[in-house]
């Protein structure tokens, strides 16, 4: 499965993209997490330090990836991705190492034609741990254009879910036509307000991650959270998980 993990900044797209990885990995399938964030922090997530974050090469941008390309899959997978303690296999496509180095379109376009590869050679699901916003569902041709589903991460907010509404409509011309509404960091006071929200926009709640102190707690020092520690997120995780293994064997979820 192709995945594109998206949102409004903040909502947790990093963090679930990181949880989702590590629960697709333990039901034994091989996971790519590629980090689009211009400045990346999924290598924290998946249990790398700041070092070993810092040290992720970083995907040339505008070149085209496929066995007419520049680079092969296995040619790029082998020079720039990098293993993670969590058995996820991480990538940092779009860093941006130096001020005044140009926009990041052709990090995008790089993205767009890996993801337009065959990947089983190589790798079960990739997930793309996307941008904040939705402009990457236009840039170059649509960054996340080959991405057979979507997961559309909100917090209680009208901005998280109008900014899911937007997403779905630049999907459906892409022509995606799956998708998964996940709300997160949502209290038990917010549940009602955001299924309130997600009803009014038609966009779905499928899975509520629930507002945890350990997410907070890891965070702040910049480590993976503990299965031990994570209680029901990693239920709500593991319903993803399910929900998105489902999608992949069906025609379309939507
Ligand atoms: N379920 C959650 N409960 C509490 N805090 C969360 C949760 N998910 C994410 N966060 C916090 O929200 C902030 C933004 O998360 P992050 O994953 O970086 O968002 P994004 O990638 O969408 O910008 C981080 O400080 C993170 O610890
Ligand atoms: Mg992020």
């Amino acid at each position: 499965m192709k995945i594109g993990v998206v949102g409004k900044g903040g909502v947790g797209k990093t963090t679930l993209s990181a949880l989702l990885a590590r629960s697709l990995q333990e039901r034994g399938r091989r996971v790519l997490a590629v980090d689009t964030d211009s400045n990346p922090n999924l290598g924290l997530s998946l249990g790398l330090d700041s070092a070993q974050t810092e040290a992720l090469p970083t995907v040339p941008r505008s070149i085209v990836v496929g066995s007419r390309g520049d680079l092969t899959v296995a040619e790029l997978m082998a020079d720039y991705a990098a293993p993670t303690p969590t058995g996820v296999t991480v990538m940092s496509a779009l860093r941006v190492n130096e001020a005044a180095a140009g926009c990041t379109c052709g990090g995008h376009a790089t993205v767009r034609s890996l993801l337009g590869e065959a990947l089983e050679s190589e790798t079960d699901d990739t997930i793309v741990d996307m941008e904040a916003g939705i402009e990457h569902l236009s840039r170059s041709g649509g960054t996340l254009a080959h991405a057979d589903v979507l997961v559309l991460v909100m917090e209680a907010s009208l901005k998280a879910v109008i900014t899911a509404r937007r997403t779905i409509l630049l999907a459906q011309e892409l022509g995606i036509d799956r998708w998964i509404g996940v709300g997160n960091k949502i209290s038990d006071e917010q549940r009602d307000l955001l299924a309130e929200l997600c009803d009014g926009h038609d966009v779905p709640l499928d899975v509520v991650v629930p507002a945890s102190d350990a997410i907070v707690a890891a965070d702040r020092i910049g480590r993976p959270l503990y299965r031990a520690d994570a209680g029901d997120v990693w239920q709500a995780v593991e319903s993803l998980t399910s929900r998105l293994v489902h999608a992949g064997q069906q025609p379309a979820l939507q």
